[in-house]
C-alpha cells in the first residue's frame, strides 16, 4: 500500500510500518550488513519526539572528556546534532557510507527511526544498548503536522490538520503506526531493562538532570561525583537546551543532507502545545486510542 501527501515523499507500508521508499531500501541494507558491537549505543526515536535534542545530549555525554560541555570549540556549537550521529537507514544506501560506519571508533553512537521488529538481528542479540525516545501522542502529532508542512513538496499544497489527524489516528504516519512503534520498544524495555531504555520527552523536560544521570549510567558512562560537583551535568543540559541550540547559526541557517533545513527541527520545544491546535473532541479521541493501545500494557503519558 502507498499513501500520498503526508511527508517529504510518498509513504509505503512495509512489514506493518509506513516509510519512504528510499529509507525502506536503506533499512534492508542495514538489516543485512550491519554488525553491532557490544559497546554500540543505538538511539531510536519516533519522528518529532525530540530526536535532535537527545542526539545532542548523548553526543555531549559520551564525548565529555574530549570536549567539555562548556568548551568554546564544542562540536555542537558548529554542527547540527543530526550531523554527529549516522542515520542508519539513510546511510545504508551505498558501500561508502556503510564502510564509514564500519570504520567508526568505539563506542559508536548511532541513530535509527526503525521499529523494534525491523532492527538487525545483531542489534537484538549483541549487548549493545538501545535508547528509545518518544513523546505524548498529542504533542508528537502536532509537531509532526507542522514539520510535514515545512518539508512537503510545494506542489502537494498544505496538509490540513484534520486530514493529518485522521491519518495519524489510523496509524498512517512516517514510521507509524505511532502506537505500534512505541509499544514495540515499551514491551522490550519491560522484558530487558538492561538493554532498552525507554524515555519520554516530557520526563527529559521536567527532570533534565535526573534523566541525564540515569541515561549516562545506562550507557555505561556514569558521571563521577567530581564531575557532578564541577557542574558537568548542568553544562550538558545548558549546551543542549532548546534556547541554546535553536539560536546557533548552524541550526538556524544550516542545510542538512536529504534537502532539510537545520532550522526545521526547532519550533517551540514545549510540552502541551497540542491544546492550542486540537479540539476537545480530537484530544479525547487521541486519549481513547492511547488508552486502548497502551493502557493494557501499563504505559501512560
Ligand atoms: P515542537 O514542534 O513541539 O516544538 P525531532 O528532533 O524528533 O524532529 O523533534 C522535534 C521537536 O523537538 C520539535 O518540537 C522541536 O522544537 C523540539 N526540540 C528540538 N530541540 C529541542 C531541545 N533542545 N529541547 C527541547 N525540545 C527540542
Amino acid at each position: 500500500p502507498r499513501e500520498e501527501g503526508w511527508f517529504q515523499n510518498s509513504l509505503y507500508q512495509f512489514k506493518g510500518f509506513w516509510d519512504q521508499a528510499w529509507l525502506i531500501q536503506g533499512a534492508l541494507g542495514f538489516q543485512k550488513h550491519f554488525e553491532a558491537r557490544d559497546d554500540d549505543i543505538l538511539l531510536v526515536t519516533t519522528p518529532k519526539s525530540g530526536t535532535t535534542w537527545l542526539k545532542a545530549i548523548l553526543y555531549a555525554t559520551l564525548n565529555r572528556s574530549n570536549f567539555p560541555p562548556n568548551s568554546h570549540n564544542h562540536p555542537l556549537l558548529t554542527n547540527s546534532p543530526h550531523m554527529l550521529l549516522p542515520f542508519m537507514e539513510g546511510s545504508h544506501q551505498d558501500n561508502i557510507s556503510r564502510d564509514r560506519i564500519d570504520g567508526m571508533a568505539s563506542p559508536r553512537l548511532l541513530f535509527t527511526h526503525l521499529p523494534y521488529s525491523s532492527l538487525p538481528e545483531s542489534v537484538k542479540h549483541s549487548s549493545c544498548k538501545i535508547v528509545f525516545l518518544c513523546r505524548n501522542p498529542k504533542d508528537n502529532f502536532v509537531s509532526l503536522w507542522h514539520f510535514a508542512n515545512k518539508i512537503r513538496p510545494k506542489t502537494w499544497g498544505t496538509l490540513s490538520l484534520e486530514e493529518a489527524f485522521d491519518k495519524f489516528c489510523r496509524g498512517v504516519s512516517p514510521h507509524g503506526p505511532f502506537w505500534d512503534h512505541v509499544l514495540g520498544y515499551w514491551l522490550e524495555s519491560l522484558k530487558r531493562s538492561e538493554k532498552v531504555k525507554f524515555l519520554k520527552y516530557e520526563d527529559l523536560k521536567d527532570q533534565p538532570v535526573a534523566s541525564l544521570k540515569t541515561l549516562a549510567h545506562f550507557i555505561g558512562h556514569s558521571f563521577s561525583q567530581e564531575e557532578e560537583a564541577n557542574g558537568v551535568i548542568d553544562n550538558i543540559v545548558s549546551l543542549c537546551s532548546f534556547e541554546n541550540l535553536s539560536n546557533l547559526k548552524v541550526n538556524k541557517d544550516g542545510e542538512l543532507p536529504f534537502g532539510m533545513a537545520a532550522g526545521a527541527y526547532f519550533r517551540q520545544g514545549q510540552v502541551g502545545d497540542s491544546v492550542n491546535y486540537l479540539s476537545s473532541e480530537s484530544l479525547e479521541k487521541i486519549d481513547s486510542i492511547a488508552e486502548q493501545k497502551f493502557g493494557p500494557h501499563g504505559l501512560k503519558f
